[in-house]
């Protein structure tokens, strides 16, 4: 099969060659209870962290041969085990050949090599979720994979520290306000539908140029970062009379927390996923474990780091099939042959949603 390997770190240019030569991976012989599913892939799309891996692991270590990057999948069912795992929701177990599914793979497996940018993979079944009824697979694969998955999982939390349920049900977050910064991104643009679907008032942050698309999909309210310095100025003299009840950063902006509490209240919550070289140590020991007396914002600072499971992919499922998430918004699609170029076009961070790869194409 073809797959796109790890030959040394580096940016995908230097680092990835497209093998023609790759063994298709197979169920484990002779075993009927393995809960192993083959899935022929059709999409993956990309992610900021898939940049980040092949940056920082190298291919040689003993436990990653000619590793295959890539977190997101969309595909077919061609074999499985007969015996769903113990993560199982109610639709694993009842996956059948022919299934057209999706979801995303662990950084755990692309630690070891286990990617998704190759014709075929080899996963758990408590990691695939059917793709929603009236979605393509090129759809499905940016919305079930990370970038919603991180989304969801973003406003479950804010949701449980207000005390209340944690459910996505309609109305969770009425009479909230919510601003949410790169709002035109993979993550953002599907934080702005969840949160608008959930009841919020939503102001999203995104370039002027993105401005229409963000809220056609939900926004109350757009903020063009680049017309505003200092951007947190501007916030805090608009919205400081009516400030938010949630941020949720999709930027890594460490001064949109350090000057939040110009419009964020008393009791709310900054969530970030963008942890920054440290990989979130940093942030954390500034903003967590700093005391207000030394310095320290007098608001509530979250890092959150997904780790994507087939649970939370039937969950953003949910959201699609009962019309909270609404839409897909793809920046472009890439042959597999195109991949490097995919990857360059995501590393400008200029992306409108996700940026697909159709594997199938030649
Ligand atoms: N912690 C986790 O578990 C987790 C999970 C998923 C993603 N992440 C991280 O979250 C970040 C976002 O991921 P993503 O997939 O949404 O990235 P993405 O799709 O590549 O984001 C690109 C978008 O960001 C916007 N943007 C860039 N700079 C901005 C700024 N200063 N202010 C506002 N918007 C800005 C761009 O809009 P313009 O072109 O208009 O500027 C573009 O639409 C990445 O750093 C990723 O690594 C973390």
């Amino acid at each position: 099969m073809r797959s796109w390997t790890a030959t040394s770190r580096g940016t995908p240019r230097q680092a990835l060659i497209l093998l023609s030569t790759a063994p298709i991976p197979s169920l484990p012989a002779g075993d009927f209870s393995s809960s192993f599913v083959l899935i022929k892939i059709t999409h993956v799309s990309l992610n900021p962290a898939d940049l980040a891996t092949l940056k920082l692991l190298p291919p040689w270590l003993p436990f990653r041969r000619a590793p295959v990057p890539g977190l997101d999948f969309a595909g077919e069912v061609v074999a499985l085990g007969g015996r769903s795992s113990e993560k199982d929701g109610d639709e694993v177990g009842s996956l059948r050949v022919g299934d057209r599914v999706c979801g995303a793979v662990g950084l755990r497996e692309v630690a070891a090599g286990r990617g998704t940018l190759a014709e075929y993979v080899l996963l758990d079944q408590g990691l695939v979720v059917r793709v929603p009824a009236g979605w393509d697979p090129r759809e499905a694969v940016g919305v079930l994979g990370i970038a919603g998955q991180t989304a969801s999982v973003m406003v479950k939390g804010f949701l449980r520290d207000g005390g209340g349920a944690d459910e996505l049900e309609g109305g969770a977050l009425k009479g909230r306000r919510v601003l949410v910064n790169g709002a035109s991104g993979g993550v953002g643009t599907l934080l702005v539908q969840i949160c608008k679907g959930l009841g919020a008032e939503v102001v999203g942050i995104c370039s002027g140029a993105n401005e229409e698309l963000v809220k056609r999909l939900g926004a109350d309210e757009v903020v063009d970062y680049r017309a505003h310095d200092p951007l947190e100025g501007h916030l805090a003299a608009k919205f400081g009379s009516q400030p938010f009840d949630a941020i949720f950063d999709c930027t890594g902006n460490e001064t949109l927390y350090s000057c939040s509490p110009g419009y964020l209240k008393p009791e709310g919550k900054f969530t970030t996923i963008v942890g920054g070289w440290s990989q979130g140590v940093i942030p954390y020991i500034k903003y967590k474990l700093r005391p207000v007396l030394l310095g320290g914002t007098p608001r509530n600072y979250h890092l959150f780091l997904l780790s994507a499971s087939g649970t939370i992919a039937r969950e953003v499922a949910s959201l699609v099939e009962r019309g909270l998430i609404k839409e897909a918004i793809i920046d472009s699609e890439f042959s597999m042959e195109q991949t490097v170029e995919a990857f360059e076009k995501l590393a400008t961070g200029r992306a409108k949603g996700k940026i697909v790869v159709n594997v199938n194409s030649y």
